[in-house]
């Protein structure tokens, strides 16, 4: 998909399918009213009819044929009081949508000249290209039958009220083409089935990259490197599997010589069965899903690249299954971390953390300058936060607040939870430095202060992504989240 920025009226412009918005209560927006001039008020008659409504994600195609435009797409768009980041952006996904089921070959889009409260020219086409990627995503469905056929669109433009705010526009529109490159790349490691999807294909995956971009840099450590490394609590996770596990570290060069890198740790596991701990079976297969944290960070590396960040970013992905067999790690074994610190391993379901810390550990060869850990980690944190808001702990609130500012800018929402000394108690184990697993309570909470117990002296935060890294039900699928908080992080750190 390309995608460009054009300043004047949108009756002037040509195009194969016009994008203009209609506000609720049926009232036509601002460049709606100005098409509507070369179309004899048809637009205005068909909201008077109430033929459109103007509620949010409502599409209507029209043939204007003769006029400037083929068609003209009308979008509702809510009310106007309201109309923010999120419902500009649910307009363009809606709209997108409906585009790629026509023959259109190229749309110019003029939401983007409503006035969408608190955007600036940058992330009007950021927020834009970034939903139309995520409109036109396919599922790298495996079926017998053949595939549908692509869409036809391959151009789309959106409009700027002057010609000052074209650079803007365009940048923000380069940059949401690398944050949708780096979603899609996401969404189809995450969707893919566990059996194709191993720690051996996330690997060939990740050296995928460096061959396709200049600044990436690629290593995979395989399981005698991680044993000579001493990364007993990683390598306790793998035991039950026949899959070898694997060390990704993928590396965007854009910094300065010297320079501290920012590190992303991504939880990897490709399967999630819960180990001797076993998982009950309504609703396993989504366990495929664990290792969206490693996904996102790969995906937010390749972005990183796309767009051309000139700062160093290293994802660091511990992957590997977790899964029951007579060599599988038991409840109650003590395993020792790659930092030296025991662990009690109580349940083996709490794996997540088991890799994590010592990937954590790992990431401090880096010296980086803050270290983000990614993961499906516990579904206390889907109890408290369910699908729309990530959780962000923290050992630096200064970072944390970083964070979900990134996560406003670029609506992709999360929030800063505790983690005051109180729930550390909980994790004290009679057998070892300390246990992996406690009660319920705080359970989001008490899996971040595991992992703070790695992070001595890091500026480190911590994301759980267990509720909004994919959909259940008919829905079911990645998001592609937390790529766009992650890039907007990167992007303001640039
Ligand atoms: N991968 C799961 C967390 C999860 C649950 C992700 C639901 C997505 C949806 C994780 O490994 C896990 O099993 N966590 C346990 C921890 C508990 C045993 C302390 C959990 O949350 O139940
Ligand atoms: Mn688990
Ligand atoms: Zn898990």
């Amino acid at each position: 998909m390309r995608f460009h920025a054009v300043s004047g009226q949108p009756a002037r412009q040509k195009t194969d399918c016009a994008i203009v918005g209609v506000f609720e209560p049926a009232s036509l927006g601002v460049a709606a009213t100005q098409l509507d001039g070369v179309l004899s008020g048809r637009l205005a008659r068909l909201v008077e009819r109430g033929d459109v409504k103007g509620r949010p994600g409502e599409t209507l195609l029209l043939d204007v044929d003769g006029g400037p435009c083929a068609r003209v797409l009308l979008v509702g768009l809510g009310r106007k009081a309201g109309f923010g980041r999120k419902q500009y952006k649910k307009a363009l996904h809606a709209a997108a949508s409906a585009v790629a089921k026509t023959g259109a070959r190229d749309a110019v889009c003029h939401l983007s000249l409503e006035p969408v409260i608190d955007t600036d020219a940058y992330y009007r086409g950021r927020l834009a290209a970034e939903a139309v990627g995520h409109a036109l995503y396919r599922v790298p469905a495996i079926r017998s039958a053949r595939q549908p056929a692509r869409p036809p669109l391959k151009e789309f433009g959106i409009t700027v009220s002057s010609k000052d705010q074209l650079a803007e526009a365009e940048r923000g529109l380069a940059h949401g083409r690398g944050i949708a490159a780096g979603m899609s790349v996401s969404r189809d490691l995450a969707n893919l089935p566990a059996n194709v999807c191993t720690p051996g294909y996330l690997a060939k995956q990740a050296r995928e990259l460096a061959r396709e971009h200049k600044s990436i840099r690629t290593q995979v450590l395989d399981e005698p490197e991680l044993r000579r490394l001493k990364m007993g609590s990683f390598l306790s996770v793998t035991a039950g599997t026949e899959e070898p596990a694997k060390l990704l570290v993928v590396r965007h060069h854009g910094g300065k010589p010297g320079s501290a890198p920012i590190v992303l740790v991504g939880k990897g596991v490709t399967f999630d069965t819960g180990g001797i701990s076993l998982k009950q079976p309504p609703g396993m297969d989504e366990m495929k899903f664990d290792m969206t944290g490693a996904a996102s960070v790969l995906g937010a590396v390749r972005a990183a690249a796309e767009i051309g960040l000139p700062l160093d970013v290293i994802a660091v992905v511990p992957a590997c299954e977790n899964m029951p067999s007579g060599r599988a790690t038991k409840p109650g074994d003590v395993v020792r971390s790659m930092s030296g610190q025991t662990i009690e391993v109580i349940n083996t379901d709490a794996e997540g953390r088991l890799i994590l810390c010592d990937a954590l550990t790992y990431a401090r060869r880096f010296k980086p300058a803050v270290v983000v850990d990614v993961a499906t980690l516990t579904g206390a944190c889907v109890i408290a936060l369910g699908a729309h808001t990530s959780a962000i702990m923290s050992n630096d609130d200064g970072l944390a607040e970083e964070l979900e500012a990134a996560g406003r800018r670029a609506e992709d929402r999360a929030w800063h939870m505790p983690m005051a000394e109180e729930y550390h108690d909980q994790l004290k184990s009679n057998f070892a430095d300390f246990a992996n697993a406690c009660g319920r309570e705080g359970g989001a909470i008490t899996a971040a202060c595991f992992l703070a117990k790695f992070t001595d002296g890091l500026r480190w935060a911590h994301i759980d992504i267990a509720g909004t890294a994919y959909l259940g039900g008919s829905q079911k699928g990645s998001t592609g989240r937390p790529v766009p908080l992650l890039v907007d992080f990167l992007i303001h750190r640039a």
